[in-house]
């Protein structure tokens, strides 16, 4: 999963013979899971049509303060459009942008947008040999870069002119890999490793008969999402649930019984930064799994019940700096009881679940918690849906470590 899902990507084109490629390079954003929309200077046109672009992108295209054809027409707004972008990518920049940018020279939309754009600018110079060698061009790079923009380096290869050699705008695969690699090397929990466990365990009473409970697993898979989309490497371990994940950053390892869960959460606990335990462990299980089918050959049935092992617990007992963070679902006495958990469990913070707030709990697509950590400084959220308060809990995390 590309680190550009969900990423608002606005797209300046300027005009230069690489203004082409940027249908493609549209195409692989969207591809990737970005929302794009694009302006593009008056130049840029010769070379590559509004309508192939807002086609492509899904979205109208921006050239000019105001749309000259329609007299209803609204002004375009540049800071809106600046402040819409999570990055803004300009490709090709050409000579002239590029010097214009450097001097704030605003006489048209994709100047004036990048004047007010406050996310990370990357720009991809394209231009014929002598131009990129030429010492004002040099200079503008430098200029650019000492204001924080991010340059892609051109790439070397024959040139629209005949020449050959430095130049021209890097490839838009080569393009959308620069930015995926610097904005990964940016995540805060880039180099952490994170365990996660989710879903509800199944004990067995005989070959097909088990007792299990109702969760979801929703919470847990939300919580790996957010931390994997922040850089970090998790390690899910579910039990049986319907959820699916698709990941580079997470491992997922299937269990289904408590003891599974005990044994996988046991092989990763020693490697990681961090542990999650938000599955829905059974409390008891089966003392004696029968080999085969019970038949229904009584009017009673009893089942002796054992304790199945605190995991949790047993992980807070061995953990040598990991940050251990655990739920707790309380109907009373609820901060008393998730603090005596705190203590009870060795934990670093816990998300406290009451049962009496509407809408937290199993099941459902919303939660409310609050969070207590080992000092015992509680912090109660708002009713939010399970990947906020994932993101909360990921948060949490960020902040442990200072990022
Ligand atoms: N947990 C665990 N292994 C168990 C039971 C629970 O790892 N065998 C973890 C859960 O993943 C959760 C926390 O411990 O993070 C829940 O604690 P628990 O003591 O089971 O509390 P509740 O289920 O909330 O309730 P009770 O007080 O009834 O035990």
């Amino acid at each position: 999963m590309s680190v550009l899902r969900g990423k608002n990507i606005l797209l300046g084109i300027s005009g230069g013979i690489a203004a082409y490629k940027t249908a493609t390079l549209v195409r692989h954003f969207i591809k990737a899971g970005a929302h794009v929309k694009v302006v593009v200077t008056p130049a840029s046109k010769d070379f590559i049509t509004p309508l192939t672009l807002s086609t492509l992108s899904k979205n109208p295209v921006f050239s000019s303060f105001y749309n000259e054809e329609d007299e209803n027409a609204v002004w375009n707004n540049h800071v809106e459009l600046g402040l819409w972008a999570d990055l803004f990518v300009i490709a090709p920049a050409t000579a002239n942008t590029m010097s214009k940018m450097v001097t704030g020279n605003s006489d048209n939309l994709l100047i004036a947008t990048y004047l007010s754009a406050k996310c990370p600018v990357y720009v991809a110079p394209a231009m014929d040999l002598d131009m990129y060698r030429h010492p004002s061009t040099k200079d503008s790079f430098d200029k650019l870069e000492a204001f924080g923009n991010i340059i892609i380096p051109a790439e070397s290869g024959e040139l629209a002119s005949g020449l050959y050699g430095e130049g021209r705008m890097a490839e838009p695969e080569n393009i959308v890999s620069f930015i995926e690699k610097h904005l990964e090397g940016q995540l805060p929990l880039r180099g952490k490793k994170i365990l996660v466990t989710a879903g509800p365990t199944y004990e067995p009473i005989d070959p097909v008969r088990f007792i299990g409970n109702h969760s979801s697993g929703k919470m847990g898979y939300d919580i790996a999402l957010a931390a994997a989309d922040a850089g970090a490497e998790v390690i899910l371990v579910s039990g049986p649930t319907h959820l699916r994940v698709s990941h580079e950053q997470i491992q997922l390892v299937k269990v289904t019984s408590s003891a599974e869960m005990y044994t996988a959460c046991h092989t990763y606990f020693d490697g990681v930064d961090v542990a999650v335990a938000a599955a829905a462990v059974a409390d008891y299980r089966p003392k004696h799994v029968a080999a085969q089918k019970i038949k229904k050959n009584e009017a009673h049935l009893t089942l002796e019940l054992e304790k199945t092992t605190d995991i949790l617990a047993s992980l807070g007992e061995k953990k040598k700096g990991q940050f251990l963070i655990g739920f707790a679902l309380e109907t009373e006495n609820e901060v008393e009881n998730a603090k005596a958990k705190i203590r009870k469990k060795n934990l670093d913070l816990i998300v406290l679940n009451s049962l009496n707030d509407e809408g937290a709990g199993f099941g459902k697509p919303t939660n409310k918690v609050t969070f207590i950590n080992s000092r015992f400084e509680e912090e109660p959220m708002a009713l939010k849906s399970k990947e906020a308060v994932a993101q909360d809990i990921v948060n949490k995390i960020k902040e442990h470590y200072n990022v």
